[in-house]
């Protein structure tokens, strides 16, 4: 007998009955850049329709994220002054800190709020950790990470994403958490985090390129499979409650996989390069940008993603209400 699997194609709607995977928007997490000043929204200039914001410009984006359906944000701050001791990601009226706070007096629990966890925005060198010589210094680092973990919490954060690549560090920060209280507050970690040219954008957008060498001697390589695995496990042992995949496009093979074989939800992370790039392509006419967006953001849940992270969150959103994804 031919087999004819065209008869489930044949019309609408059910093809959506019969729709392999499903897109919620409470699964999306909005990354957002606060900056310290007022009256600011800066256009990031490698990322078209993404802005920096003051403290106060903020609560306008919020709001307009909140009535998309986007209930979850993840917070990147941009410091006014940066240190060789990242001084500005762990001070009390850090940038992240204020923004939490402000997110937290005008949005009480009506916005989840998770905050990015890392050095590199707020070191002079431009390194995820503190340096020793030329190396950064694994395990001072975790101090400082704990630190920074410890006063988002205290400052309002839901939960903390640490991004830094050190070793050690989930433990660090969930052995900080609980000892002063927060235990409540849930880790997601970017376990599995490639050294990746699709972050140029972002270290753009947030002055963040390291001032010489690279994160390889902390990012992966994108070569290895079986040691993203083993960064999750870990991570997983070490108290994780989300296991990240960053980034999604290139790496849907490892979204699948670490899905696999954790047992808690995997996040995949459409990184600024990827944002960008549909960016670009969409300006010259190359393609159409909004059934880019679909394809990316459907892909990283047919791999196995169960939270995705993405500046065009709103995009998505607005796509689901369109009947063209979910
Ligand atoms: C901080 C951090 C980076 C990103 C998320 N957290 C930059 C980096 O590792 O260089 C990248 C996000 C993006 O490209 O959208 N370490």
């Amino acid at each position: 007998m031919i087999q004819r699997p065209r008869r489930l194609r044949g019309n609408g709607i059910l093809r959506k009955m019969v729709r392999e995977t499903r897109v919620d928007k409470a699964s999306l997490i909005y990354p957002l850049f606060v900056r310290e000043g007022s009256g600011i929204q800066e256009e990031i200039p490698t990322m078209p329709g993404q802005y920096r914001y003051s403290v106060d410009q903020m609560p306008y984006k919020l709001e307009q994220l909140k009535k998309a359906g986007i209930g979850s944000i993840m917070f990147f701050g941009i410091p006014h002054e940066k240190d060789q001791w990242g001084s500005g990601a762990y001070a009390e009226d850090g940038i992240v800190q204020k923004a939490l706070r402000e997110a937290r007096r005008q949005f009480g629990e009506g916005l989840y709020l998770v905050t990015d966890v890392c050095m590199c925005e707020y070191t002079s060198h431009g390194h995820c950790g503190v340096l020793h010589g030329r190396e950064v210094d694994n395990d001072q680092t975790l101090k400082l990470l704990a630190k920074t973990a410890l006063s988002h919490a205290v400052a309002g954060a839901d939960m903390v994403a640490p991004s830094d690549m050190m070793d050690g560090r989930v433990l660090a920060i969930r052995n900080q958490l609980d000892d002063e209280g927060f235990t409540h507050v849930p880790i997601m970690s970017y376990a599995v985090k490639y050294a990746s040219g699709f972050y140029g954008p972002f270290r753009e957008a947030a002055g963040s390129a390291p001032a010489f060498g690279d994160r390889k001697s902390y990012q992966m390589d994108f070569h290895n499979r079986k040691e993203g695995l083993k960064e999750a496990l870990t991570d997983v042992e070490e108290g994780a409650d989300i296991i990240m995949v960053k980034p999604a496009l290139a790496y849907q093979d490892i979204i699948r996989e670490v899905a696999g074989l954790v047992h808690v939800p995997v996040a995949a992370y459409s990184v600024s390069g990827e944002y960008a790039m549909v960016k670009a392509g969409a300006k010259l006419g190359y393609v159409e940008e909004s059934r880019m967006i679909a394809e990316m953001a459907v892909g990283a849940y047919r791999a196995g993603a169960s939270v995705y992270l993405t500046y065009f969150a709103e995009e998505i959103a607005r796509l689901m209400d369109e009947g063209v994804i979910g």
